[in-house]
C-alpha cells in the first residue's frame, strides 16, 4: 500500500506530538489543566437541546437531509444575518449549511484551487486554510498579521501573484484573538476585487466579543457578495461544537461552486441537527451575553496574572484565547514545555499556528472558573 504524496507532504502535525507529551503526563498522575484547545466546557443551551429531541421523534429527519440545507435553516441563517448585520441574503443561493464550519474550511479549496495555484493564509492563522490549500494540490503563501498592526495584515505588502485564487482572514482572529474594524474588511474587499481573489472570511468568533465591542461581517461591505463568502459555525456561540453545523453565506457564484465539491463527497447535515440549529438562531438570545461576561471574567483573569508577572498585555476583544510573547525569549515550545513540566499546564505553542506564531503561545479561556484560578496560581509560582 502506498499512501498518496499529498497526505506524506503535510508537514508533521505539531499538535499530535503535544497531545502525546500531554498524555505521558496525564500517565504519570499528573493533574494537567489543558488551556490548549478552544472546546468551549458549558453546555449547549437547554431549549436547543429541547429542539433536537423533538426533531430526533419526527422521522421525517431520518432520511437523507437536503445537499443545501434545510430551507427552514437557510432561512434562518438569512434571518440571523438581516439582524445582527442589516445583510440581505437569498436563503436559495447565498447561504448553505456546512457539516461545521471546518468541514466547508477545508471543502472550499476543492472549488477554487487548482495544482499550482496559491492561497493568501493569515499567518498566524487557523491551520486548516493552509493545509486545506495543500490537500487540494495548490500551495499557502503566508500573509503577514504583525503584532506592530496589532496582528492586522498588511495588503499593499501581500505576495499576490497571477495563480493567487484565494484571501483567507479570520476575525476574532484564532489564534491572536485580534479584531477587524468594517475598514479592514473594507480594503480586503477592494483588494481581492482589484485581484480577481475569492475573499473568504471565516466568522467563527463573531458573537464572542467584549467591552462593548461589536464585530462585523465581511458582507456588511457593498458590493462584497461579489467577490466574498464568510462562514459561520454555532460551536463557539451556542456551545454546540459537537453537533458539527454551521454555513457559508455571500458570492452565489462561490457557493455553487462549493455545492458541487460537497454534493459530491457528502449528503448533508442530519436534519434534526438543522432544526436544533434553527431552534438556536431563532430562540432567546439571553445566553450570548451571559456567555460573553464569563469568557469576559476569565480574560481578566488571565491578563491580571500575566501583567503582575512580565507581560504587558491588552485585554483582546473577542475570541476565547489570550495571545501571548513566551517569556525570556523561549521558543514556544520551550514555553509549552515549561508550562507543561513545572506548573502542569497546557497550552498551545503559537509555532503551530504559523512561522508568524513562534514566540508566542495560546491560553484558551474554555476551562471552568476554578480550574483557570489553579492554572493562573501554577503560571504565578513558576514565572513570579
Ligand atoms: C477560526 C476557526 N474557524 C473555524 C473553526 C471550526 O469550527 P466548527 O466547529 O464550526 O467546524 C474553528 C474551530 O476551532 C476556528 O477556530
Amino acid at each position: 500500500m502506498k499512501v498518496a504524496g499529498r497526505i506524506e507532504s503535510l508537514p508533521p502535525y505539531l499538535f499530535a506530538e503535544l497531545d502525546r507529551k500531554l498524555a505521558e503526563k496525564r500517565a504519570q498522575g499528573v493533574d494537567v489543566i489543558s488551556l490548549g484547545v478552544g472546546d468551549p466546557d458549558l453546555p449547549t443551551p437547554e431549549h436547543i437541546v429541547g429542539a433536537l429531541r423533538d426533531a430526533v421523534g419526527d422521522a421525517a429527519t431520518h432520511r437523507y437531509p437536503s445537499y443545501y440545507g434545510a430551507p427552514a435553516f437557510r432561512e434562518a441563517v438569512a434571518g440571523f444575518y438581516r439582524r445582527r448585520f442589516g445583510v440581505e441574503l437569498d436563503p436559495d443561493t447565498e447561504v448553505m449549511a456546512l457539516i461545521g464550519s471546518k468541514e466547508g474550511i477545508g471543502h472550499i479549496a476543492f472549488a477554487f484551487v487548482d495544482p499550482g495555484d496559491e492561497a493568501l493564509i493569515p499567518d498566524p492563522g487557523y491551520p486548516v486554510y493552509g493545509v486545506s490549500t495543500q490537500l487540494a494540490g495548490g500551495s499557502p503563501v503566508s500573509l503577514p498579521m504583525p503584532a506592530e498592526r496589532g496582528f492586522l495584515p498588511d495588503l499593499s505588502a501581500a505576495a499576490v501573484s497571477g495563480r493567487t485564487k484565494m484571501l483567507w482572514l479570520n476575525f476574532p482572529s484564532n489564534p491572536t484573538a485580534a479584531v477587524a474594524s468594517l475598514s479592514t474588511l473594507e480594503e480586503a474587499v477592494a483588494f481581492s476585487r482589484e485581484h480577481g481573489l475569492l475573499l473568504c472570511h471565516d466568522a467563527a468568533y463573531s458573537e464572542i466579543t467584549f467591552d462593548g465591542y461589536v464585530a462585523p461581517s465581511v458582507l456588511q461591505v457593498p458590493g462584497a457578495k461579489d467577490v466574498a463568502i464568510e462562514f459561520g459555525s454555532l460551536s463557539k456561540s451556542y456551545n454546540m461544537t459537537g453537533w458539527r453545523i454551521g454555513w457559508v453565506v455571500g458570492s452565489a457564484e462561490a457557493i455553487r461552486a462549493l455545492g458541487v465539491v460537497k454534493t459530491n463527497l457528502d449528503s448533508g447535515q442530519f436534519t434534526a441537527v438543522q432544526r436544533a440549529a434553527v431552534a438556536a438562531l431563532t430562540g432567546p438570545q439571553g445566553h450570548l451575553d451571559e456567555l460573553r461576561a464569563i469568557y469576559q471574567k476569565r480574560r481578566d483573569r488571565v491578563v491580571e496574572t500575566l501583567n503582575g508577572l512580565c507581560w504587558e498585555l491588552e485585554p483582546p476583544k473577542g475570541s476565547i484565547y489570550v495571545w501571548l510573547p513566551t517569556a525570556g525569549g523561549r521558543t514556544s515550545t520551550e514555553m509549552t514545555d515549561l508550562l507543561l513540566n513545572e506548573a502542569g499546564v497546557f497550552v498551545a505553542p503559537g509555532s503551530g499556528y504559523g512561522a508568524g506564531g513562534e514566540g508566542y503561545v495560546r491560553v484558551s479561556l474554555t476551562v471552568a472558573d476554578d480550574r483557570l484560578e489553579e492554572a493562573m496560581d501554577r503560571i504565578a509560582r513558576v514565572l513570579g
